[in-house]
């Protein structure tokens, strides 16, 4: 049984996992209106994944006989200065995503909440992946945004991502 504290995090979290997933979307609809295809797929993938982030907060927060309250997902901007900008962005957003999994962890030990630290080490190690996967992106981006031919190979190695329920789980 979680405290009420750890359940309102969980619940704030859970909001802050599908917001994550709306602004994902969102940067997917940009990327689409500028015929980057493959990019637009890249973060529809990315969309999805956090989606199952979302998800299994809310299946853990169930299974430890926490109060689920859905929360009111903010509007994600959709106006970008450009591709590198919706990269910086993304990076930005999971760097934020990480610290506010921490604060969790931070809490439940306080609490001595084992099964809810627990749970969330698998966030943490996902939380690396995604920010170094983040910070490549940007790197790369910067090299071929202003090279349409290196910008048509990097849209078309982003279209083979493909969303990997077993990944996020
Ligand atoms: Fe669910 Fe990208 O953090």
């Amino acid at each position: 049984m979680v405290t009420e504290k750890i359940a309102k995090l969980i619940n704030e979290q859970i909001t802050k996992e599908q917001y994550a997933a709306q602004y994902y979307l969102s940067m997917s609809a940009w990327f689409s209106s500028k015929d980057l295809d493959g990019i637009a797929n890249y973060f529809r993938v990315q969309s999805k994944e956090e989606l199952m982030h979302a998800d299994k907060m809310f299946d853990y927060l169930n299974d430890v006989g926490g109060e689920i309250v859905i929360g009111e997902i903010p509007k994600p901007p959709h106006e970008f200065d450009n591709a590198t900008d919706i990269f910086e962005k993304a990076l930005e957003h999971e760097k934020i995503v990480t610290k506010s999994i921490f604060n969790i962890v931070k809490n439940a030990n306080e609490e001595s909440d084992f099964a809810t630290t627990s749970f969330l080490q698998w966030f943490i190690n996902e939380q690396v992946e995604e920010e170094a996967s983040a910070s490549q992106y940007v790197t790369k981006i910067k090299m071929v945004c202003d090279n349409p031919s290196a910008l048509y190979l990097f849209d078309q190695e982003l279209s083979q991502r493909v969303f990997v329920p077993a990944a996020a789980n």
